[in-house]
């Protein structure tokens, strides 16, 4: 997303709808640094915290490799770049963030074609996939390996685990692999009422995301399919996200899927947006997705934007109709919504 600023005036505490990671990190988060935050302990994954950390994603999520990363981008194009070779290509969603908001990065470091999806609501399906395998044997195609879907997507919506297997099973029929950008997989677990295990199946590789559910930054690639776990090690160094002091990586995310921390930020988010949704379209406010995670897509009135957006920033999708985004957040309250819907009552 362009770059913005939010003034942030040290008495007062403010929160917007920019994006979930506009927010800061959930106290037991913060805590949990603290305590890491003790005496020396031996760099780049090799100690306690990383290893309870592993262990918690194993609890929730079965027998995984798990590799912490800096960011999102990264988590996506290193788990990408395991899973390819440079004359593959990975069939994603037009709207997706690897497609759009990842500055070529995927194209760069996995060195394959990204094959964009039109999508109306961040969602593809394999009827849509299905001609472009015609390439397959082709020895002038790049040659489709990796079907690539966001989930909860960046629409806001969510797959159904029905949804989610059809395109598990079209991938691996077609000798393909189901990679799952997850910054938001929480926020979809919490939508669709199921454990993380569940959302899960028949992944290849997750990108786990930490960053947009309370954490202060880090991400995870979770790795289903074990056979891409050889050199693994090699390609995040290369990819530069091999964090020495992983340990304050690591901390945040044992706190995050301890205590069904994850669960509780995510809902919180989520029942913000539907909240937040619900209350604008009492106001007359086209709502132009399903509100199914932690985010709304509404169009405004094109005068009352500016002025709203000083008071509590959002961004806007498309500027032609007036159509803005607006996300919430673990620490979003009930509270910033009736502030932001008296604002837009007494704007329209
Ligand atoms: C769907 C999705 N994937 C990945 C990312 C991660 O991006 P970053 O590299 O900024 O951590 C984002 C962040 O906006 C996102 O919305």
């Amino acid at each position: 997303m362009g770059s913005t600023l939010v003034k942030v005036n040290t008495m007062e505490i403010k929160r917007t709808f920019g994006s979930d990671n506009f927010a800061g990190g959930h106290p037991d988060i913060i805590k949990s640094i603290m305590e890491a935050n003790k005496g020396h302990v031996t760099a780049y994954g090799n100690d306690d915290y990383t290893k309870r950390a592993i262990d918690k994603f194993r609890e929730h999520l079965g027998d995984v490799d798990v590799y912490f990363v800096f960011n999102g981008t990264a988590a996506n194009v290193i788990g990408l770049s395991a899973m390819t070779k440079p004359f593959n290509s990975i069939i994603c969603p037009e709207t997706s963030h690897l497609n759009l908001h990842e500055a070529g990065a995927p194209e760069k470091y996995a060195g394959c074609k990204l094959i964009a999806i039109k999508s109306e609501d961040g969602k593809i399906t394999s009827g849509q996939i299905k001609k472009y395998l015609n390439a397959i044997g082709d020895q002038h195609s790049s040659q489709p390996k990796v079907i690539s879907i966001t989930q909860a997507t960046d629409y806001g919506t969510v797959y159904t685990l029905q949804e989610m297997k059809e395109l598990a099973d079209f991938a691996h029929k077609n000798n393909m692999l189901l990679h799952v950008d997850g910054a938001r997989i929480c926020n979809a677990a919490a939508s669709l009422g199921v454990s993380l295990k569940e959302i899960t199946a028949g992944i290849d590789i997750l990108s786990f995301g930490g960053t947009k559910n309370g954490m202060l930054y880090g991400e995870a690639v979770v790795l289903f399919n074990r056979a891409l776990t050889e050199n693994f090690n090699f390609i995040r160094k290369q990819g530069m996200q091999l964090a020495s002091k992983m340990r304050f990586i690591s901390c945040q995310f044992e706190a995050m899927l301890s205590n069904n921390l994850w669960l509780k930020s995510a809902q919180n988010a989520n029942e913000m947006a539907k909240l937040l949704a619900k209350e604008v379209e009492k106001l007359g406010i086209k709502i132009t997705q399903k509100v199914e995670a932690n985010m709304v897509f509404a169009i405004l009135p094109k005068k009352i934007i500016k002025t709203l957006q000083d008071k509590s920033f959002f961004y806007v999708i498309n500027e032609e109709i007036g159509e803005v985004r607006l996300v919430t957040s673990f620490d979003t309250k009930e509270e910033d919504i009736w502030k932001f819907v008296k604002e837009v009552k007494n704007l329209i």
